[in-house]
């Protein structure tokens, strides 16, 4: 009879004692204590080896081992379980980070989207052409012949397969292309990317951005150009912006001019920016050649207008102080991340 006791203290003290670390041990301890083939249950058994005087302790100590046994068992549950569960739930911090960076708008588009709404403002629309142009619609129409020697400002590519085929080098070719579809009055600003045969550098680049701007009417004069060019500056680079126009030479335009802005880093005072002259050079501009409004059927005794032309990647450069033309075409996301739009 002893032995039932003892075997039933010896049960308690190892429950008391056992170590379970996991939830397969707690399974095997669940198993072996209080499952239905359990010590507790074959404890209960015993009962009908106990006398009769005996079995009220023999009772409460059977009932000890397994309140024992199932609150060891319960606590450890949560306990266990939870970890499992969290463990599942929680991220893993030695995985890499996401570093797909979401994307942002090149400097070259801000810009050319500010220009094309500084424009809109006062009614010209956005018209565009084919980057691989014709000798026509490049030179020739734009009063640029053959053998004009203005057509060694502009390092052309030429197409191997067709003589006549080129990558436009400006997009005053834009101007003849809409003159050619649309009747006076014609009021356009044609964005769009350019190239030239030039050797790259920090300073110049085989494919760069313009943007031409046309209006043409009845009485159009110069003074409407120095207005507009105005309105433009001081919209882009500032209320207090003055311009400056030099005397210049295009084909296409007569009288031809330079546009320089008074500098917007130093003011006038003189910097780097400026070269010490307190102006920078923006755009060429000019009213349009009679000869180019006749190439495209438009009659120069009636209509007149002016046209101009800027580059988009010169202007980006001065706005963010870039020194560096290569860097608008690596698309190196460190690069075009850091220009928030306007
Ligand atoms: N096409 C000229 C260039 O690429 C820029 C230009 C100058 C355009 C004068 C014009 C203009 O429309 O009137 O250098």
């Amino acid at each position: 009879m002893n032995n039932v006791f003892e075997e039933a203290k010896k049960i308690l003290e190892d429950i008391q004692g056992i170590n379970i670390n996991s939830a397969d041990e707690l399974e095997q301890f669940r198993i072996k204590y209080i499952g239905s083939k359990g010590l507790v249950k074959g404890l209960f058994a015993n009962m009908k080896m106990v006398a009769n005087e005996q079995k009220r302790e023999f009772g409460q100590l059977v009932n000890k081992v397994k309140l024992t046994a199932e609150e060891k068992f319960n606590t450890l549950k949560t306990t266990l379980q939870d970890t499992s569960t969290t463990q599942k739930q929680q991220l893993d911090l030695t995985l890499p980070v996401n570093t797909q960076l979401k994307g942002s708008r090149h400097p070259l588009s801000i810009v050319k989207n500010e220009i094309i709404d500084i424009f809109a403002r006062i009614g010209f629309v956005v018209a565009e052409g084919p980057e691989i142009e014709d000798d026509w619609h490049n030179f020739t129409a734009l009063n640029t012949p053959q053998d004009h020697p203005a057509r060694d400002m502009q390092d052309t590519f030429y197409i191997q397969q067709n003589p006549i085929a080129l990558l436009r080098t400006h997009t005053s070719s834009a101007q003849v292309r809409t003159m050619d579809r649309q009747k006076p009055p014609i009021r356009i600003i044609c964005p769009g990317r350019v190239y030239r045969n030039e050797t790259i550098s920090a300073r110049a680049h085989c494919q760069f951005h313009q943007v031409e701007g046309l209006y043409i009417d009845k009485g159009v004069s110069f003074a409407d150009l120095k207005q507009t060019l105005l309105y433009f500056a001081k919209s882009f680079y500032g209320q207090d912006t003055k311009i400056r126009l030099r005397p210049s030479y295009f084909p296409f335009t007569e009288p031809s001019a330079e546009m320089d802005i008074s500098c917007f880093i130093c003011n006038g005072e003189g910097c780097s920016i400026c070269k010490k002259t307190g102006w920078v050079e923006i755009l060429g501009c000019g009213m349009v050649d009679p000869a180019v409004l006749t190439n495209c059927n438009i009659d120069p005794e009636i209509y007149s207008g002016y046209a101009w032309g800027l580059g988009i990647d010169r202007t980006a450069m001065l706005k963010y102080k870039i020194d560096d033309i290569r860097l608008f075409f690596e698309n190196d996301v460190r690069f075009i991340r850091q220009f928030a739009s306007a």
